[in-house]
């Protein structure tokens, strides 16, 4: 068994997955407010980078819009989470889990990983450890995808994820919701 091959019955669910890269080994952990300077470089990446992917622009998140207390706030563990995926000393990928559309869901938003640790399993380690953090909270998990987003279709399906046209897109109607059911913690 390779590293970034998950056994996800023998892990220890409360603490989020580590994978491997070609660089090195990514370690994947929940990001808090101090950390909000790690999490900006790597959201301001994200959507300069993969613009065509996001619903939020880069100039949400520019300009007046890049405060300190802004970015704190999104990190904010009461209401929501933000997993970090981190090579070495770099920021590499991040995913955030937000209240969904319902009391018993949870949103799945902002997956990005850097193209040089891309098809190594990143992207599904940080779903695996959202999925964790909001088995605690709610029973769904729910997403919207670009509709010509292809390589993040086939994540999504492939961490169990299917189409749900019940939901509404969170940004554009070019966008495809997802969702699927959340076991719940023994
Ligand atoms: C989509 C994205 C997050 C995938 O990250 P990743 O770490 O490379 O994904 P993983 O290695 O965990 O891949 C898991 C599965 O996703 C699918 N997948 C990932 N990249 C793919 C690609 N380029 N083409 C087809 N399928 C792909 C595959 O099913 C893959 O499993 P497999 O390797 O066993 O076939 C990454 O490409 C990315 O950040 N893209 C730009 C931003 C974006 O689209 N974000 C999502 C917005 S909704």
């Amino acid at each position: 068994m390779t590293d970034h091959e998950h056994r996800p019955e023998a892990r220890d669910k409360s603490r989020p997955p580590e994978t491997t890269s070609r660089t090195g080994p990514v370690e994947i952990r929940q990001a808090v407010p101090d950390d909000w300077r790690l999490i900006r470089s790597v959201r301001l990446r994200a959507l300069a980078e993969d613009a065509a992917t996001f619903s939020a622009t880069l100039a949400d998140w520019s300009g007046e819009n890049d405060r300190e207390e802004r970015w704190r706030s999104r990190l904010d563990p009461a209401v929501s989470i933000t997993l970090v995926a981190v090579a070495g000393a770099s920021p590499v990928g991040m995913a955030s889990g937000i209240p969904g559309q319902s009391a018993s869901s949870i949103a799945l938003v902002s997956m990005w990983v850097a193209p040089d640790v891309r098809g190594q399993g990143v992207a599904l380690s940080l779903i695996r450890g959202i999925e964790s953090w909001a088995a605690t909270r709610a029973t769904e998990l729910e997403l919207s995808v670009m509709a010509d987003n292809a390589p993040a279709f086939r994540l999504y399906a492939k961490a169990g994820f299917t189409v749900d046209q019940n939901r509404k897109p969170d940004g554009y109607d070019s966008e495809i919701t997802m969702a699927k059911s959340l076991e719940q913690p023994a």
